[in-house]
């Protein structure tokens, strides 16, 4: 029987990428996203369902699962995937836009897991595969909201892989390094207030690396969907996979580094004084 796999946030990037591959596998794919009546590529596909979730939503996230089962029988593996950066000196974010943050990168990952995992546990097995990021491991400059979101889901899946054995469920975290994606257009959401002098030496540096990185030695996210059915099938206890775009490089100079030479490594790579 195929295998069926609940992926959030595939109407570009990672999620789509993730999508296609795992349909070129052979396996049944529930393709989530928030404007499903936009998609025209995943809906052309068998053994695939486009359906309309937003993880900020619950009754779309419910409905999603739902509707999956109906159609496959079963899900085997969630992909918890959608999520966007909001960066940016904290004084200048109103609390609507942290709240949205967090609410997006981490409540709405706890709730599309809280809505399948009755369902994996009734069947004594399945995967969750969270999306962190090498930026859930390290953090850079103006990014205590996204760092903030990413460090929390890699706790959160820490915690999870001990709760969640005793179901025979498994919990995997993916991070990817740079990968060719929209993050930097429609998922950068970068926030200054000008009239706070104090920070704009950093918002300068951050802004100057962010656009000389993008893309730049990029890897295609197809790379992370490897990764993806690799931690699927990998049968070890291993929790963290580092995903393509330099992911190891970037993880093998933080945990080599103590925080002094981390942080004097990182201010001198931003040009910060
Ligand atoms: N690209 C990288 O270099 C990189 C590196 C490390 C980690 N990541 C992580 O990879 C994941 C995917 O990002 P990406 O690089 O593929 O960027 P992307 O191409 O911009 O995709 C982000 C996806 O998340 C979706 N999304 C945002 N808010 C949502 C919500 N409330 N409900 C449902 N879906 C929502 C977006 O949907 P809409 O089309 O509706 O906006 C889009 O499908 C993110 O968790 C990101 O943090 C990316």
């Amino acid at each position: 029987m195929n295998k069926t796999i609940l992926i959030t946030g595939t109407s570009s990037g990672i999620g789509k990428a993730a999508a296609k591959f795992f349909h070129e596998q052979g396996w049944n794919v529930i393709a989530t996203m928030r404007t499903p009546e936009k998609e025209t590529e995943l809906t052309q596909l068998d053994r695939t369902l486009v359906t309309r979730l937003d993880v900020t939503d619950p009754d779309s996230i419910h409905n999603s699962v739902l509707e999956g089962i109906a159609k496959f029988g079963r899900i085997d593996v969630l992909v918890n995937n959608a999520g966007y950066g909001a960066f940016g000196p904290l004084e200048a974010f109103p609390m609507e836009k942290i709240r949205r943050q967090f609410d997006t990168n981490v409540i709405g990952l706890l709730e599309v897991t809280k809505a399948v995992i009755p369902h994996m546990r009734q069947n004594k097995a399945g995967t969750i595969l969270n999306v962190s990021s090498v930026g859930g491991r390290m953090a850079f400059p103006l990014g205590a909201l996204y760092h903030g979101t990413k460090f929390a889901v890699e706790g959160i899946s820490e915690a999870l892989q001990f709760e969640f054995a005793a179901c025979g469920i498994k919990v995997k975290v993916i991070e990817p390094g740079g990968i060719k994606t929209d993050f930097s257009g429609r998922s950068f959401d970068f926030t200054n207030d000008d009239s706070i002098e104090e920070y704009q030496q950093t918002v300068s540096a951050v802004q100057n690396a962010f656009s000389s990185l993008t893309d730049v030695n990029a890897a295609p996210a197809v790379e992370v969907a490897e990764v993806m059915l690799k931690a699927i099938n990998d049968d070890s206890n291993e929790l963290r996979y580092p995903a393509a775009g330099g992911a190891e490089t970037f993880l093998e100079h933080r945990t080599s580094n103590d925080d002094p030479a981390y942080f004097a490594g990182t201010k001198a790579m931003f040009g910060l004084t």
